[in-house]
């Protein structure tokens, strides 16, 4: 979704903020534009598509040289991806630019009385309306810039975080947010804003995260903020604790290969802090025995992979414990009016920690009375700050727009969960606790093993690359798995893809199935090997060709499936794990043998922070 970064300093801001913007490429953008103080003026240069689109058009008008200036990768929300509609966008006579993520609600209002003194708008954009706004409330008033967008901001209704640049002085960023994230990293006599962490790293590792309501003046050498009421506020400045490496490809073609590969590690740094002495130890969590002992209902809250996750989380959770567990798409929670009462446990996961529908779901849970817990990868983040609790990925962050290795670290976390929650309501045993921590701590090697049929996933790969349409089926665990594995399939490749509960396609949908569909079949749960090996025969007499993933010690007859994989031995309420693997290596080949765009998929974005 929209990433903004900005600059101001010594050097030329244009490859820091060309840099800065490719950083930001992975959470999806479909334009992106620059603005910056160059001998002319205020200067702009938008391009629809790629950035390197921009760079090539910033390099034809004959480059840009300047110390400050704001850039940004649009995701479009209203009106169509073009250059018009690109920011950054001018307000008034093009004295004030403005960057912009999430979106303004009462635009159309706003613009109708800007409209009314005189203002003409160039695109459909609701961020135009920010620009014109702030020119309207600045022009004439010998006031800072920073206090006209405090009383911008006031007029606004919706979500933001802002760039905000005026010729009045043109070594001066403006930074607003709601909603939205925005850090500021903090760098010597430069200083700059972005989206998130991987636009500035290249710079500084140092940086501030701005919060609600707030307001920065940010200039080469000082950075001030103010709350709502115009009052400065003392941040504390943080450390970023990953390296740049990280966020590089690292020799591999694509992220999501790289981060497949690294899922041992994410899952280990989730998993084995937390194992002591064949226990579930949780410390600074905020999952206390007494909260876990007392909670009447298990809420788990999460859009998309997250979602996925929290499917088998639930799955295991009252498998293990027998405490009431629902899992909810966090768009939906937020309109149901579900029933929250006081002792239920809200576990809200996200990656990013800033996925907006998941972020309202959180706030309107812990409205209603709920305890909050998060489990999120990206440190410090909305989620992760606004929590009652937080458990850590500890994952290393992620870049390729589909998730893989947050979402095994997901599913770490939430087994540690459903574990810890059965041993402290006494569902089972120590030994059962022990037998359980034992066979998570060897996850993240077990996956290792996984990864080693990248090769005959790759060959698989060019066989079916071609398909038009590709079923995934599963029962109980096995269905929340295929639903992940179906969805890595769809984003990445645009193959359709749907995931079914193996004994519901009968009901309709197998009418779809005809000769050379694919479908892929997940058998991991011993009591259910029978039953989904007789919904395997009824695709496959109607031509369906079938990969079935089968768990240890399946000892069906398999001679109606084109290729079989069996899974190491392991606890089959741990299997998704595992069988998610050699689906993701899959899913990625097969994009790859189509040609897409692996890391940045169409349409999609990484961090979702609008509605
Ligand atoms: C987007 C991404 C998905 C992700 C979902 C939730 O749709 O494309 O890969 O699962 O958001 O993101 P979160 O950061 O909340 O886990």
């Amino acid at each position: 979704m929209c990433g903004i970064v900005g600059f101001t300093g010594k050097d030329n801001a244009l490859p820091i903020l060309l840099k800065g913007l490719y950083s930001l490429e992975y959470r999806g953008y479909d334009s992106a534009g620059i603005a910056a103080f160059t001998k002319d003026g205020l200067t702009v240069v938008k391009s629809r598509g790629r950035i390197a689109n921009l760079e090539d058009k910033i390099h034809a008008e004959g480059g840009i040289t300047a110390c400050c200036g704001i850039g940004h990768t649009r995701w479009a929300t209203h009106g169509e991806p073009s250059d018009r509609n690109s920011h950054p966008h001018l307000g008034g006579k093009g004295k004030v630019a403005v960057v912009h993520n999430g979106i303004i609600e009462n635009y159309l209002e706003l613009r109708s009385q800007l409209e009314k003194h005189g203002y003409v708008f160039q695109s459909e954009t609701d961020t135009e309306t920010v620009a014109h706004l702030v020119d309207y409330l600045h022009t004439g008033k010998h006031e800072e810039l920073a206090m006209t967008v405090l009383k911008a901001i006031g007029m606004l209704r919706g979500s933001y975080a802002l760039g905000v640049v005026s010729m009045d002085d043109t070594s001066e960023i403006v930074a607003a947010r709601r909603d939205n994230p925005l850090v500021i990293g903090l760098g010597d006599g430069e200083n700059m804003i972005a989206s998130d962490i991987t636009a500035i790293i290249s710079r500084t590792r140092k940086y501030i995260i701005l919060d609600d309501g707030e307001v920065a003046i940010v200039r080469p050498d000082s950075v001030t903020v103010m709350n709502s009421f115009g009052d400065i506020v003392e941040k504390q400045p943080q450390e970023v604790n990953w390296d740049l490496s990280a966020a590089e490809k690292g020799g591999y073609e694509h992220f999501m290969i790289k981060e497949i590969m690294e899922q041992p590690q994410a899952v280990s740094n989730t998993i084995h802090p937390r194992i002591k002495d064949g226990k579930v130890v949780f410390e600074d969590e905020g999952l206390t025995d007494e909260r876990l002992a007392n909670a009447h209902h298990i809420h788990i809250i999460g859009c998309g992979s997250a979602l996925h996750a929290g499917m088998v989380g639930r799955s295991i959770i009252e498998k293990l414990s027998r405490v009431r567990c629902t899992a909810w798409v966090a768009s939906e929670f937020r309109y149901e009016n579900p029933i929250i009462e006081p002792d239920d446990l809200c576990i809200v996961i996200s990656q990013s920690g800033e996925t907006a529908d998941t972020l309202a779901a959180m706030r309107q849970a812990k409205q209603a009375g709920a305890y909050t817990a998060a489990i999120v990868n990206v440190v410090s983040s909305t989620i992760a700050r606004e929590a009652d609790g937080v458990l850590y990925l500890w994952a290393g962050p992620e870049i390729a727009v589909a998730t893989t290795k947050a979402y095994s670290a997901q599913l770490g976390a939430l087994y540690l969960f459903a574990v810890k929650l059965a041993s402290v309501r006494g569902t089972i045993t120590a030994a059962q606790e022990k037998t359980y921590c034992d066979a998570l701590y060897a996850v993240p090697k077990q996956i290792e093993k996984m990864l080693e049929t990248k090769g005959q996933m790759q060959y698989l790969a060019t066989r079916y690359a071609n398909r038009s349409s590709v079923f995934y089926l599963g029962r109980t665990l096995d269905y929340a798995a295929a639903m992940e594995a179906s969805l890595k399939l769809k984003e990445v490749s645009y193959v359709h893809s749907e995931a079914y509960a193996a004994g519901e396609l009968k009901h309709g949908t197998i009418s779809l199935i005809e000769h050379g569909t694919l479908v892929v079949a997940l058998a991991t749960q011993p009591e259910l090997y029978e039953k989904t090996i007789s919904n395997i025969r009824e695709v496959a007499s109607r031509g369906a060709e079938v990969i079935l993933i089968a768990g240890d010690g399946f000892e069906g007859d398999t001679s109606c499936c084109n290729y079989v994989l069996h899974l190491p031995k392991i606890p089959p309420e741990l299997s998704a794990s595992l069988s998610i693997v050699p689906l993701q290596l899959l899913a990625y080949y097969i994009a790859v043998e189509r040609s897409c765009d692996v890391d940045k998929p169409r349409n999609l974005a990484k961090s979702v922070t609008v509605e």
